[in-house]
């Protein structure tokens, strides 16, 4: 099986968000169960000493300047890095004009552009890089012209008469939207557009790849069924409904590499299931961290998450004094609006004995935070898969969640009479529903043998890579059957 994964972030190297945690570590997990696969992504330059990405270019060699991509009437070039993770080659495509500005993600049109073209390029690159694949699997909309040039202007092309594409939806949400009359500038007509893109008068690249790929996947079973409502679908469910027989749910796995308290060189103490010192040892640290009063009796909440909607920041804004009247302490690691960012700025002036706030993005902090951590909240407003949630099962940190999306496939609600489950979980939207889910976890923090059988179911579960890999080579191999 030979597959091109795409990706407009890939950890080590990029990353805003849990795609990037994906892209990074799934193609690992396949390379290492036989599969064939490169990923590519852009080469982002330009960045000055502050901003807020995660950006590591460093590495890496040039292996060609000289990538012709078909582009805005004419051709335009692009230069190719190659670096390795563990077997998989990850190739970067370089073009100052689009991926030179210093960041990641803009907005507009331009930004589709950059997309358009990175798409382009993709496909070019894969002509250059050996035999043809049998999949190119495309990752939210910045990828979400593959399939459409794929099926269009490259129909006819020998090299791809047996590649098929998945097209996998980390986020509904952010789709892509931009101005039509770029079109003929992405050398796409406007059948295409009709067809395929056409969202309410603009034009949407997520519908492109949810229209065209032969396949479409989500990162998480309960999204997949989801996305196919109202409520969920963001004027996309009637489109995945009519296409619900080529749509499954891939729950994400975890990099127990990267997330694991026994061998994370981020933590002032490593510990495990069968001895919790350690734990201890990392609570105090992260209180000095963020210069609290030490008492390891009181519980720690915690939260680590873009500072958007959709992470359920209200519902927090509207827990946390309740939370705070138990003795509780609260940290926070966020970054986002800034209304968010000054309310919780507001929380921490009021009550600073007791509550932490670091605003930015800090890698080692937030696995600092997953294991100096008593409870972690997600009270998400949707959540295709969540990553976090399953950290901090493995850190033996309870999560608090709402039950939506792949949150609900993964938390199991804690019963304290029979001790079964793995966390607390509410489904309305509701701060109340949150507070309560608290005291429940709150009653039993304070019964120790309690506590330790919760955070033991937590600690046992496996949602490695492995089983997420296996589920989609076969897919995979169901797509490529399909399209032949
Ligand atoms: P999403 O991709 O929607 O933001 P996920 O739970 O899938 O949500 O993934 C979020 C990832 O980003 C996790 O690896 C989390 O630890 C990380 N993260 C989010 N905010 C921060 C931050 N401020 N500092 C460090 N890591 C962060
Ligand atoms: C998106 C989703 C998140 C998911 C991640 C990786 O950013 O918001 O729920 O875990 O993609 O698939």
């Amino acid at each position: 099986m030979r597959v091109i994964l795409a990706s407009s972030e890939v950890v080590p190297y990029s990353k805003t968000g849990g795609l990037g945690d994906v892209a990074g570590a799934l193609p690992k997990a396949l390379a290492r169960i036989g599969c064939d696969i490169s990923v590519v992504t852009p080469r982002y330059t330009g960045f000055g000493k502050r901003h807020g990405d995660v950006v590591n270019h460093e590495t890496g060699e040039m292996i060609f300047d000289d990538l012709r991509v078909p582009f805005a009437g004419g051709v335009k070039y692009a230069a190719v890095w190659r670096d390795w993770m563990n077997g998989a080659p990850v190739y970067f495509i370089d073009n100052h004009e689009y991926f030179g500005h210093g960041y990641i993600y803009g907005s507009g049109n331009f930004d589709v552009e950059r997309f358009a073209f990175f798409s382009r390029a993709v496909i070019e690159l894969a002509k250059r890089i050996g035999g043809p694949p049998d999949i190119i699997h495309c990752n939210d909309w910045q990828t979400g012209f593959i399939p459409a040039y794929l099926t269009t202007v490259y129909a006819a092309d020998p090299f791809f008469a047996r590649t098929a594409t998945l097209f996998t939806i980390h986020n509904l949400a952010y789709q892509g939207l931009f101005d039509p009359n770029l079109l003929p500038k992405f050398g796409l007509g406007w059948d295409v557009f009709q067809y395929g893109m056409e969202f309410h008068d603009a034009a949407n690249a997520m519908k492109s790849g949810i229209y065209f790929s032969t396949a479409i996947s989500t990162v998480s079973p309960k999204y997949a069924q989801e996305i196919q409502t109202p409520e969920f679908g963001n004027r996309l469910d009637g489109l995945l409904r009519a296409r619900h027989d080529d749509l499954i749910g891939i729950l994400n796995g975890v990099d127990y590499h990267e997330w694991n308290p026994e061998t994370d060189p981020h933590l002032a103490a490593n510990y495990s299931i069968h001895n919790f010192d350690g734990k201890a040892a990392c609570k105090r640290d992260l209180l000095e961290k963020y210069h609290l009063p030490i008492d390891l009796e009181k519980p720690v909440v915690a939260i680590v998450s873009r500072l958007t909607s959709q992470k359920g920041i209200e519902l927090i804004t509207q827990a946390v004094w309740r939370m705070l009247e138990t003795g509780a302490y609260f940290v926070l690691l966020g970054s986002g609006a800034e209304s968010y960012e000054g309310y919780f700025q507001h929380v921490r002036d009021t009550m600073p004995a007791q509550v932490g706030v670091y605003f930015g993005y800090n890698n080692a902090l937030a696995h600092q935070i997953e294991a100096g951590a008593d409870m972690f909240l997600m009270p998400s407003s949707y959540e295709p898969c969540g990553l976090n949630q399953m950290y901090s099962l493995k850190y033996g940190t309870a999560p608090i969640v709402r039950g939506v999306g792949g949150l609900d496939d993964t938390i199991r609600n804690f019963e304290p009479t029979t001790r079964q489950g793995n966390g607390y979980k509410f489904y309305e939207y509701s701060g109340d529903r949150l507070t309560e889910k608290f005291y429940e976890a709150i009653m039993a923090y304070y019964d120790r043998g309690t506590w330790r059988a919760l955070q033991r179911n937590g600690m046992r579960e496996d949602f490695s890579w492995e089983r997420s890999a296996h589920n989609y080579l076969n897919a995979y191999h169901r797509i490529v059957a399909a399209k032949r």
